[in-house]
């Protein structure tokens, strides 16, 4: 597959099969998302990989947080703990932040954006199905979900990112064609 049609076909897969994903699967996603560009090779970077008993504990921050986001709308928290229940690895992924450099931190979050683009092609090739997810279940900016990875210092999560074997083909989304979102100077 060449990387034109790589990106062509990636999808967000958010459904999956009752499906374990191999250690070697999750080390070769790994393994290709700390190849990401970076600034000045800070290489600023850390993945939490979550499963297991693990992704017991992380589903029932994930039931407090949605319980206290939505009290009114119990069938929405239900069906996002349903989707949750069904995917078989969450992987967080967290971007260093420098104390008193914002310009470096915030590229410091780029280059994380680039390893999860990365490990998103990846997954595909493996056969995996992925998506980023920061909204709802994703807990990206709910505190619990530090607390919950150990409260490392200085890390800012970017992404957290459900991965497993896709139970079904996804459609592609439409997209506005580049010439409409491009002006030639
Ligand atoms: C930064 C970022 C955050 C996202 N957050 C969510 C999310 O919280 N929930 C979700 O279902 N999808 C999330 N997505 C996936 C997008 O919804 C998805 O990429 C979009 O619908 C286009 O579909 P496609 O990737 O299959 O082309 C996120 C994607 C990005 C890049």
């Amino acid at each position: 597959m060449t990387i034109q049609e790589a990106l062509k076909n990636r999808r967000a897969v958010r459904n999956y099969l009752p499906r374990e994903v191999e250690t070697e699967k999750i080390k070769a996603l790994l393994d290709c998302a700390v190849l990401a560009p970076n600034d000045r090779l800070r290489q600023p970077w850390h993945f939490y990989v979550i499963r297991g008993e693990a992704k017991a504990r992380y589903e029932e921050i994930a039931r407090e947080f949605l319980a206290e986001r939505f009290p009114t709308k119990p069938h929405l928290v239900q069906e996002s703990l349903a989707v949750l229940e069904k995917t078989p690895l969450v992987i967080v992924a967290t971007a260093d932040i420098i104390p008193g450099d914002e310009a470096s931190s915030e590229d410091n979050e780029y280059a994380v954006c680039c390893a999860i683009h990365s490990m998103w092609l990846a997954a595909g090739e493996l056969g995996l199905g992925m998506v980023w997810r920061t909204r709802g279940i994703g807990l990206v900016r709910d505190e619990r979900l530090l607390q919950f990875l150990g409260s490392p210092e200085n890390q800012k999560v970017v992404g957290t990112l459900f991965i497993g074997y896709p139970e079904a083909d996804v459609p592609p989304t439409a997209r506005a064609s580049a010439d409409s979102k491009t002006t030639w100077l």
